[in-house]
C-alpha cells in the first residue's frame, strides 16, 4: 500500500511533470512562430520526454495500490525575450524539478517507505542529465551571444535530435 502523504506527493509530482511537458511545448511553439525549427523539435521532444516522466509516476503510484488524481495545469507562459532567456527559464525549472524530487527522495525516507525510495533514484539520476543538458546549451548560447550565424547553426543541430527510442536503437 501506498502511504497517504507519499500518494498525495506522488501525484503533486505527476502534475508538476505534465506542467513540465506543457511549458516545453509552449517554448515549441513560441521557437516554430520565429522558424527555429531546430529548436522548436528539441523543445517538442522535450515535451514528450516530460509526458513519460508523468506516466512513469501514475504507473508507479497505480502499482503501489494508490489512486491517481489528475489536477489542471497551470498555463505555461507563452513568450520569452530570446532563445537565452528560453534556455534560462528551462534550467531555472528543471532546478525547481530537481528540489522536487529530492523532497519526495526525503518524504520516502521519513516514511520509511524504501520502494518509493528506489524509484525515485531514476529520477535523482534523471534530474542530473536534464541539469546538464540544460547547461551545456545555454553556455553555447552565452558564447554565441547575438550572433545571428551562431543561432542559425546551433538551430540546425538541434533539429538532430531523435525520440529517445530511435536514438537507442540507432535509427534515423
Ligand atoms: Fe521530468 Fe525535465 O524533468
Amino acid at each position: 500500500m501506498l502511504n497517504a502523504n507519499l500518494e498525495k506527493a506522488l501525484n503533486k509530482q505527476i502534475n508538476e511533470e505534465f506542467y513540465s511537458s506543457y511549458l516545453y511545448l509552449s517554448m515549441s511553439a513560441w521557437f516554430e512562430s520565429k522558424s527555429l525549427l531546430g529548436f522548436a523539435n528539441w523543445m517538442k521532444l522535450q515535451s514528450k520526454e516530460e509526458y513519460l516522466h508523468a506516466e512513469k509516476f501514475y504507473n508507479y503510484v497505480f502499482t503501489k495500490g494508490g489512486q491517481v488524481t489528475l489536477a489542471p495545469i497551470a498555463q505555461p507562459k507563452t513568450e520569452w525575450k530570446s532563445v537565452l532567456d528560453a534556455f534560462e527559464n528551462t534550467l531555472d525549472h528543471e532546478r525547481h524539478i530537481t528540489k522536487c524530487i529530492n523532497d519526495l527522495v526525503d518524504l520516502s525516507l521519513a516514511e520509511k517507505d524504501h520502494a518509493t525510495g528506489a524509484f525515485l533514484q531514476w529520477f535523482v539520476n534523471e534530474q542530473v542529465e536534464e541539469e546538464a543538458n540544460a547547461t551545456k546549451i545555454l553556455d553555447d548560447l552565452k558564447m554565441i551571444g547575438d550572433n545571428s550565424y551562431g543561432i542559425f547553426m546551433l538551430d540546425r543541430e538541434m533539429g538532430t535530435r531523435k525520440p529517445e527510442t530511435e536514438a537507442v536503437a540507432g535509427k534515423e
